[in-house]
């Protein structure tokens, strides 16, 4: 979902930005106007993560689908291990096509137990020597967050924050490279935001293909090649929606308000819904929980979708219930859920 507000103001200006006549996907992204959307785009995001200029802020194609190869191939040499942190889809994903590239060590797996924790972070055994820490901050399809920013002690972190990125306030000196898709918190699909250290960045490979080499990406900011100008302007005005409400602290607040709703209606049903993460690392983002049987989670999708609450159903590789309340997703939503979910449930146990 993205802020009624962003996309009313992207349909004004839809036909002529400021006075240029035209379309944002009009103008030239060399043009001043463009320019300045691209600019306005990376100092909303550096101030809403608080990220200074030893960072960098980039625009990639790809989805976060192609860091999970981009970063190995920069990062991790023929003789060197990437420690990964698996605690879900998502990054079983990431650390197979790190695999394809260097030695991978699995440093925490809640694989066995159907990816319903996460690790505290001294229960974490670090290779020192590794050249990089990979996790994901929040697991979209199996609803598993991390209530902290892992430390690396040492070890740079790589992070795939594409489903939390700007739900809450984190430390971001704790990473050396955050990335993230747009199309949750941030923007439309088609564009993802990489955020690096810079003396991180300069251990980087020089791959051969430019749009595959960061510090070549970042020397050209961003713009290697015609950038997905759309994607960013919607991602500054995004932006711009979440600095006038207070910036990660209050959206933090709104969402934690949201999530507690909805986990309430799953404890109090006496086991009507079954939610399927442990309470400590239950996602403020993706609410995951099952009913007693598939049929019955049919009913309750198609009910749902009939007063109006659609993409309730769970990733097709999971089954089960997803709600997923992303920033952009008011309170008013999660009540509603809740009042369906009780409604539902008196009618049906
Ligand atoms: C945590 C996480 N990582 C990676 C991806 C893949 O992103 P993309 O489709 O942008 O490649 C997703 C998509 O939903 C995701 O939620």
């Amino acid at each position: 979902m993205l802020p009624v507000e962003v996309l009313a103001r992207a349909q004004a200006e839809m036909l002529s930005f400021g006075n240029s006549g035209m379309s944002v996907m009009e103008l030239s992204h060399r043009s001043d106007l463009f320019g300045n959307i691209l600019q306005r785009a990376k100092d909303h995001l550096r101030m809403l993560l608080s990220a200074d200029e030893r960072y960098e802020i980039l625009f990639l194609p790809g989805g976060a689908t192609m860091q999970f190869s981009m970063v190995p191939m920069s990062f991790l040499l023929r003789d060197q291990t990437a420690d990964f942190v698996v605690t879900g889809s998502w990054s079983v994903k990431a650390k197979r096509e790190a695999r394809k590239y260097g030695a991978v060590r699995e440093i925490f797996s809640s694989e066995q137990s159907g990816f319903r924790t996460v690790p505290e972070q001294n229960q974490l055994d670090f290779s020192s020597d590794a050249a990089y820490l990979h996790y994901t901050s929040n697991e979209t399809i199996d609803g598993v967050e991390f209530p902290y920013d892992l430390d690396g002690n040492g070890v740079p972190v790589v992070c795939d924050a594409s489903s939390n990125i700007l739900s809450k306030q984190i430390d971001i000196t704790k990473y050396s490279l955050l990335y993230a898709g747009a199309q949750k918190n941030l923007g439309p699909s088609g564009v993802t935001v990489v955020i690096i250290r810079r003396d991180f960045m300069a251990k980087a490979s020089d791959a051969a293909i430019p749009l595959l080499n960061y510090k070549e990406i970042a020397a050209a900011d961003s713009m290697v090649n015609t950038p997905n100008t759309w994607g960013i302007y919607l991602i500054s005005l995004v932006c711009q929606w979440l600095l006038e409400r207070g910036g990660t602290e209050s959206i933090e607040r709104a969402n934690a308000a949201k999530a507690v709703i909805v986990y309430k209606a799953i404890d109090d049903s006496e086991g009507f819904y079954m939610g399927h993460v442990e309470p400590s690392a239950r996602s403020n983002m993706n609410v995951t929980f099952r009913l007693q049987s598939e049929d019955l989670e049919v009913k309750f999708c198609t009910e749902a979708e009939a007063h109006e609450m659609a993409g309730l159903r769970g990733h097709r590789s999971v089954g089960g219930i997803r709600a997923s309340m992303y920033n952009a997703f008011p309170l008013q939503g999660a009540e509603r859920l809740a009042d369906f979910m009780r409604d539902f449930a008196r009618r049906n146990r």
